[in-house]
């Protein structure tokens, strides 16, 4: 038995941190946006048992690190099925971008086995096994226009975005997530984003008054890169970006665009190769 299943990236619109959580996480709210970028997984279920992992990413892990593995594994665990599973992923979505990349694959994985074994299991159910693999795997479940609170668990659905086109420039450094969490002192925030406003944007199908409010809490506290990632914001938005802001913990901006001049070229802030441009 095979399936292929597409594994889509998520965006940030808006990352706020409200406080901390009895146990050590932190108190989300942001809104999150499903895009086109993703990843295609191929699972196929054989006689024996144990997960195997192939990708065409060389550098991808393909050992317990590789939380899409994790995934199949917890889901053979709680269902109890006793088979052999073999993962080949071709990855699009860039490593370290903010964009949920291993996220999304493990909730694939999650979908993916759930329709294969037609084991039935309900979306909420799916989100509570994929809360133990990671803050970001409930959401990925779910998909589309969402905010998410708590760890990113409670999640609530949103009005979709109106159609747009969609930069991501990705520079040549990543951020630790736990570092940046540990720079953040939430009672001293200063800067927060509009999340109602964002809500109600969506609401009325406000492409340019979502974009406009685009900010996440991470941007204040990044030191390292900061002048490069500030010139990207900048040329994102001298290209005609509606708005730009940071995604998730890493340092890449992504900036919606409008959908009037689908032939427009995207921005070439990539000259340098140690930065990508999606
Ligand atoms: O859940 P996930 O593995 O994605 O989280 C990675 C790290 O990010 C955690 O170890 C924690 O330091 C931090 N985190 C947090 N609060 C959240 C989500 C993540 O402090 N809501």
């Amino acid at each position: 038995m095979e399936l292929l299943i597409r594994a889509n990236a998520k965006l940030n619109i808006t990352l706020d941190v409200v406080g901390k959580l009895p146990d050590g996480y932190h108190d989300m709210k942001m809104v999150m946006e499903s895009v086109a970028l993703c990843d295609d997984i191929t699972i196929r279920i054989g006689e024996g048992h144990g997960v195997t992992v192939r990708s065409d990413l060389s550098y991808l892990p393909t050992d317990k690190r590789n939380i899409a593995l994790r995934a199949a594994e917890l889901f053979m665990q709680e269902t109890g099925l006793k088979k052999s599973i073999h993962l080949n992923i071709v990855k699009r979505i860039p490593v370290c971008a903010g964009m949920a990349g291993g996220s999304t694959d493990a909730a694939a994985v999650l979908r993916g086995l759930n329709r294969l074994f037609r084991t039935g299991l309900s979306r909420l159910e799916l989100e509570r096994m994929g809360e133990c693999l990671g803050s970001d795997v409930p959401y990925c479940i779910a998909g589309g226009t969402a905010l998410a609170e708590g760890r990113g668990e409670r999640l609530t659905p949103l009005k979709q975005l109106p159609i747009c086109h969609v930069v991501v420039c990705k520079p040549g450094f990543s951020v630790s997530t736990p570092a940046l969490f540990s720079k953040l002192d939430c009672d001293r925030i200063r800067h927060r984003p509009d999340t109602q406003g964002v809500m109600d944007a969506l609401e009325q199908g406000d492409l340019a008054g979502v974009a406009r409010r685009m900010y996440n809490v991470f941007e204040s506290v990044l030191t390292r890169g900061r002048d490069e990632v500030e010139a990207i914001k900048a040329t994102l938005l001298d290209h005609g970006a509606l708005g730009a802001a940071m995604s998730g913990t890493a340092p890449p901006y992504s900036a919606f665009m409008t959908t009037e001049n689908p032939r427009r070229q995207p921005p070439q802030v990539s000259e340098d190769p140690t930065r990508t441009c999606f």
